[in-house]
């Protein structure tokens, strides 16, 4: 019921404030807070996404709470507490940088929370980021990081950045890109993106540049096309660099061009992403990536960029569009 929904929120803005405060104010919030000035993270943009962090002692939020006599059933169903076999609860997250997760309203209902130093950790079984388990607040699927502050840019630019993770979204903001969401670190899903085609005809795909992030580009392109309407351009992050790196390395003017001006179309990527997985010295291979092209290529709607594609193709491998054209009704006739 709604009062029981009031009531988890007002823990979880209380734990916000709680892990904000630890950041920002005290000597134990210290190396978070010089680890994310030193990611080029400023005290503004801390503010605005609320970062916060979590201390070492596992009964941080817990002793807190106890002490302001919180139910204990809301105690159980914050998802923020783990309960011994004693009874006792401990914090979910200790010793990590927190990144409260908001509703579509803005209110905090979840959170993330990512290791200080992954090194550390490596082989410990600590995975880099740990995020609240799903609760009557917190459903997934139905989520996207940064929606709530996002929304309005959106609407004004009726173009959604889609990114990988937090802290893309976060630097890419720092950046003056201020339409970006997230998926909650797994793939995109159907309700997410039923709420971002409510405000949005066009969304571009801003994915990490390494193995990973072109694969999950490929798998959002399909899911997208089945599954949406939107305009859909994707930015090629170079290097394997994600979004937050590449800025680092290359500046906000570098990162706003490549984002407005370095889109490419769906076509675009896949004449890239199909090479990937071929040794493209071989004659056999060569002819089978065209022959997957123009399977693409069925699916491009404008006959303008069906030509200039066709035109690409018999360029780098001396085909002649005859032939091209050819094959490509053959296929589209199989097609239909
Ligand atoms: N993720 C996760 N659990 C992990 C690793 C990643 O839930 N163990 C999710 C997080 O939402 C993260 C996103 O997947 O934001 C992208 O992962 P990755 O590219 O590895 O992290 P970055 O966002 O680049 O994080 P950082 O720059 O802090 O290393
Ligand atoms: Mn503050
Ligand atoms: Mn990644
Ligand atoms: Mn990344
Ligand atoms: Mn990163």
């Amino acid at each position: 019921n709604s009062q029981h929904h009031r009531e988890l929120m007002a823990l979880h803005k209380k734990a916000a404030d709680l892990y904000h405060h630890v950041l920002m104010n005290t000597r134990i919030g210290e190396p978070a807070l010089d680890y994310l000035l030193s990611r080029g993270l400023t005290p503004e943009i801390i503010e605005t996404f609320k970062i916060g962090f979590a201390p070492q002692k596992r009964d941080f939020l817990s002793q807190v709470f106890q002490n302001e006599q919180v139910a204990s059933n809301l105690f159980n169903e914050s998802g923020l507490f783990i309960q011994r076999d004693n009874g006792d609860y401990l914090d979910r997250f200790y010793q990590r940088i927190i990144f409260p997760i908001n509703d579509h309203q803005g209110n905090v209902i979840a959170f993330s929370g990512r290791l200080l130093k992954t090194e550390d950790f490596s082989g410990k079984d600590m995975p880099k980021y740990l995020n609240s388990p799903e609760t009557t607040l917190f459903n997934k699927r139905d989520t996207l990081f940064n929606f709530d502050k996002a929304r309005k840019e959106i609407r004004k630019e009726n173009t959604v950045f889609l990114f990988e993770g937090f802290m893309d979204v976060i630097a890419a903001w720092q950046a003056g890109i201020t339409n970006g969401v997230a998926s909650m670190g797994t793939s995109l899903t159907n309700e997410q993106i039923r709420h971002l085609e409510r405000v949005a005809k066009e969304l571009v795909i801003c994915y990490d540049g390494d193995s990973a992030g072109t694969e999950a580009t490929n798998r959002a392109i399909h899911l997208l096309s089945d599954h949406s309407r939107f305009q859909l351009s994707i930015v090629n992050i170079p290097e394997k660099l994600d979004p937050d790196d590449y800025l680092r390395k290359y500046g906000a003017e570098s990162f706003r061009e490549l984002a407005m001006h370095g889109r490419e179309t769906v076509f675009g990527f896949k004449m890239h992403y199909h090479k990937l997985s071929r040794n493209m010295n071989n004659e056999k291979e060569q002819l089978d990536y065209v022959h997957q092209l123009l399977n693409e290529l069925v699916l491009v709607q404008s006959p303008l960029e069906r030509d200039r594609y066709m035109n690409q193709i018999a360029q780098e491998f001396q085909l002649s569009i005859h032939s091209l054209e050819e094959q490509f009704s053959q296929l589209k006739g199989e097609q239909r």
